[in-house]
């Protein structure tokens, strides 16, 4: 039996957080470490207390939830349009009985990143959902951390596709730039699933049709949630449906297989009023600087939506509640 993958999720929640967090709670595959919220698609307290509440939900009480920073290093903090008030659409939750943890999300990633670096443990895989702020500022606070990362798995950027936030750039990378830039200029192994990748994954009314049929509270909750999402991308994207954005970490940690991706060197835009926040790909070595990021550039979309659903499907087999 294959050992599970050391996990810490670093997430706006934000709807498709969500989805991508309780597709994750469900698969024994992945030893959740810690969740660090960040300021992004609503502002930190709102993003701590859906983390909460979220894993209140799955009764992942036991993964600790440490919060994060409350705005992006250097700009102007920018919010998620289509998450809804709270962030998580029409969806209530019960008020959070669980507490954050007293120590920051920076000093946890700190702390864990650094023990696996010191050899004290296996190396962790960061799952970034949102902007990259608190990945970045614990690399500022203790570069030695960047040897106990087994590799950086993000939502984010947008290389061949134009921008979902502005013409060019796609909202975790614009909403921090310079914490992005950190990131990518680090040395570290990156799986970078870009709009690229998720414009592949439209979520249309008859898959969440499909998750509506999948037994339990989760299921209904995640199938709530997608139904929130889907009417909101209709306008944009010229079809109905929305993209299946942040999940698509969680299927690529658990089903690697239904994706594929091509070595390129990530530069971010950090001074451009027009294109503050684009990435751009260098993917045939133009500037002599070497690969710092694989880009998945196809998705097995349907193998994702029927592997998402069987996700959902373990909460009913398991009689969650
Ligand atoms: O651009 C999509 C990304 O921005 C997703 O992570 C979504 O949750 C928002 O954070
Ligand atoms: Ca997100």
């Amino acid at each position: 039996m294959t050992p599970p993958i050391p996990v810490i999720f670093d997430c706006d929640p934000g709807i498709d957080d969500a989805i991508a967090l309780l597709g994750a709670f469900v698969a024994p595959e992945l030893d959740i470490r810690a969740i660090t919220p960040v300021c992004g698609n609503q502002p930190l307290d709102r993003t701590v207390r859906n983390a909460l509440q979220i894993c209140e939900l799955a009764g992942r009480t036991e993964i600790p939830v440490h919060a994060g920073c409350h705005r992006p290093l250097c700009r102007e903090p920018i919010h998620g349009q289509f998450h809804g008030s709270t962030g998580l659409g029409n969806t209530v939750l019960p008020e959070p009985v669980k507490r954050i943890e007293a120590t920051t999300a920076v000093d946890c990633l700190i702390d864990h990143l650094g023990r696996a670096a010191r050899g004290e443990g296996a190396k962790v895989t960061l799952c970034c959902l949102g902007p990259l702020t608190n990945v970045a500022l614990a690399l500022r606070m203790a570069p030695q951390i960047a040897g106990g990362i087994e590799r950086i798995v993000m939502m984010g950027g947008a290389f061949r596709e134009p921008g979902n936030r502005t013409l060019t750039s796609e909202f975790n990378v614009l909403a921090d730039p310079h914490a992005a830039g950190i990131v990518f200029s680090a040395g570290l192994p990156m799986t970078v699933l870009g709009l690229d990748a998720t414009h592949q994954v439209m979520l249309l009314p008859e898959h969440v049709a499909r998750f509506a049929e999948v037994s339990g509270p989760i299921a209904r909750t995640v199938a709530e949630l997608m139904a929130f999402w889907d009417r909101n991308d209709a306008r944009r994207y010229g079809s109905r449906g929305g993209p299946l954005h942040d999940p698509l970490v969680t299927a690529w940690l658990l089903r690697p297989d239904l994706f594929e991706s091509r070595p390129a060197r990530v530069f971010v835009e950090m001074e451009s009023p027009l294109c503050l926040g684009q990435t751009v790909a260098d993917w045939y070595g133009k500037t002599g600087e070497p690969a710092n990021a694989d880009i998945v550039t196809r998705v097995d979309a349907a193998g994702v939506i029927d592997f998402y659903l069987g996700l959902m499907a373990r909460y009913g087999a398991r009689g969650a509640a």
